[in-house]
């Protein structure tokens, strides 16, 4: 199984724990979304799509990118975030903008994954930020539990 991670993780790096994790299960390369040749992403069975949660969405970089991917009949994405806070209505919204434009490419959703990261945006520096240290062990141990299910 032939798998791409594209990642864009910038504010604290959180997202890129959690992709060295799932990669480690599949196998994955990963790619930032300015490294990755549309003409080659056709010989990728599972694709995956992370970063944080910036603005109630993926990083505008990965939403481009996936607006830009060729119609697929035979692909399948997994989606995956870091954010400030998570539930499952949380993770259904902000993975809705970019799941909305994998879903049009005709890609199959194989999972979705979100956990908090270490967060500093705006007035939230003055107090030492939020969710000091996450992911922690407990988050990427889930990383690796939603990975292996997307082992065919
Ligand atoms: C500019 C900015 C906007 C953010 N907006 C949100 C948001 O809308 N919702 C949320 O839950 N977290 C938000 N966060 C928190 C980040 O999603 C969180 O810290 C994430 O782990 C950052 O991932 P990264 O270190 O991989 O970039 C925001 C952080 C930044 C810096």
């Amino acid at each position: 199984m032939k798998t791409l991670i594209v990642l864009y993780s910038y504010h604290h790096n959180n997202t890129e724990k959690v992709a060295r994790v799932i990669s480690g299960v599949l196998n994955a390369e990963i790619k930032k979304p300015s490294e990755v040749n549309l003409d080659e992403v056709g010989e990728y069975d599972l694709i995956g799509f992370g970063s944080g949660i910036y603005s109630d969405k993926h990083h505008p970089t990965l939403l481009e990118l996936a607006e830009r991917l060729p119609e697929t009949s035979s692909q399948r994405a997994f989606i995956f975030t870091t954010s400030a806070i998570t539930s499952e209505s949380k993770i259904a919204s902000d993975h809705n903008p970019i799941r909305d434009i994998l879903l049009s490419k005709g890609f199959e959703i194989a999972g979705e994954y979100q956990c908090v990261g270490f967060n500093t945006n705006s007035f939230l520096k003055y107090f030492g930020g939020m969710n000091k240290n996450r992911p922690n062990a407990y988050d990427l141990d889930k990383a690796e539990a939603f990975a292996r299910k997307l082992v065919l």
